[in-house]
């Protein structure tokens, strides 16, 4: 087992990663809560996996509920959103009551968000099954639906009463659905454990250990920048050019990061930030996930990224490699990409 605690301003949670967690949910949930009802968001994919484990390792100890709604980023909409609201409201859920987020990032988000919003605030833990997922949006707080065909426009910052990561999960993960996780991890390695990305140079089982050094460099930038105004913007790193691909060519969203990382690494070094070789060491590692490495040329897509909802009055904060496991946050001005591209 290894676990870490996110220290914030107004709160403290941990994040627990131990390999067949799920059959003894009771042991943590009961640190952190002492009443009797909790209640369960799943989807219909996570339902068939792992929902009666849950379940049974919750019963001796809760009254346990559940919703469950279609798997797919469709269900991060406003009407399931109401669904969920109303479903759980018609089951009797009051303030003081836990939601339990069973599933990927779609039901973190979401449950996240109604968590934040149903009674003003109710406490929620994060149980992530994908590595997406327990990589990324399980921790942190950002919470949220799409709306107005635009991806996290209606959101929250909630953090969670704790987050409990079992990896036996990644298992049942499809080839394709683990590496598109494994694109956010090596981000982190990239960004600030060189450590990390040295153990995976032989390609081994996704283990706590890894698990665990990949969400220290999460925790430091959160930590340090809960609302996502400074050092938490690291985390962006491939995410710039990445969004700029991703819809466009149905790539998955560590898959796009793959090739974001890879668009970064080469303006980085046309400015002169990075450091040349951490292209073929990144280029290396992503092969070895099977993530995609096709060539873009990043000067193409700078257009596209003004018009990126991260962006505030029309400057863009990029995030550069100096070196393998060091980033910098440079900021360019739209007037200075126009001179300079
Ligand atoms: N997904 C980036 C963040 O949590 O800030």
């Amino acid at each position: 087992m290894r676990q870490l605690e996110i220290k914030l301003s107004n709160s403290a949670y941990k994040i627990i990663i131990e390999d067949g967690l799920l059959s003894h949910l009771s042991f943590y949930i009961k640190e952190i809560y002492k009443n009797k009802k909790i209640y369960i968001l799943t989807d219909d994919k996570v339902e068939g996996l792992y929902l009666n484990q849950a379940l049974d390792s919750l019963r001796n100890d809760f009254d346990v509920d559940y919703v469950v709604i279609p798997n797919g980023e469709e269900s991060k909409s406003i009407s399931t959103y109401a669904s969920v609201c109303e479903q759980l409201i018609e089951k009797g859920i009051k303030r003081n009551h836990l939601l339990l987020a069973l599933g990927g990032g779609v039901i973190g988000d979401l449950c996240g968000f109604v968590a934040a919003t149903l009674y003003r605030g109710i406490p929620y833990v994060g149980i992530p099954t994908s590595l997406l997922s327990q990589m990324d949006s399980s921790i942190g707080g950002k919470t949220g639906i799409d709306f107005a065909g635009r991806k996290n426009i209606l959101g929250a910052f909630k953090q969670p009463s704790m987050v409990l990561i079992d990896p036996k999960t990644l298992d049942t993960l499809d080839e394709r659905e683990f590496n598109n996780g494994m694109g956010e991890l090596i981000k982190h390695g990239a960004i600030g454990n060189y450590k990390l990305l040295k153990m995976l140079d032989n390609k081994p089982k996704i283990t706590e250990d890894i698990i665990y050094e990949s969400l220290t460099v999460k925790k430091r930038v959160v930590e340090l920048d809960e609302f996502d105004l400074k050092e938490r913007m690291t985390l962006n790193f491939g995410h710039t050019f990445g969004h700029a691909i991703e819809l466009k060519y149905g790539y998955k969203h560590g898959e796009a990061v793959a090739i974001g990382m890879l668009m970064a690494i080469n303006m980085g070094v046309d400015l002169g930030v990075t450091d040349k070789s951490c292209y073929n060491d990144i280029l290396k590692v992503l092969k070895l996930y099977n993530l995609p490495i096709e060539h873009y040329d990043y000067k193409e897509y700078l257009k596209d990224i003004l018009f990126d909802k991260k962006n505030i009055a029309g400057t863009i904060n990029f995030i550069f490699l100096t070196e393998l496991g060091k980033c910098v946050i440079y900021k360019l001005t739209e007037e200075e990409i126009k001179e300079r591209f």
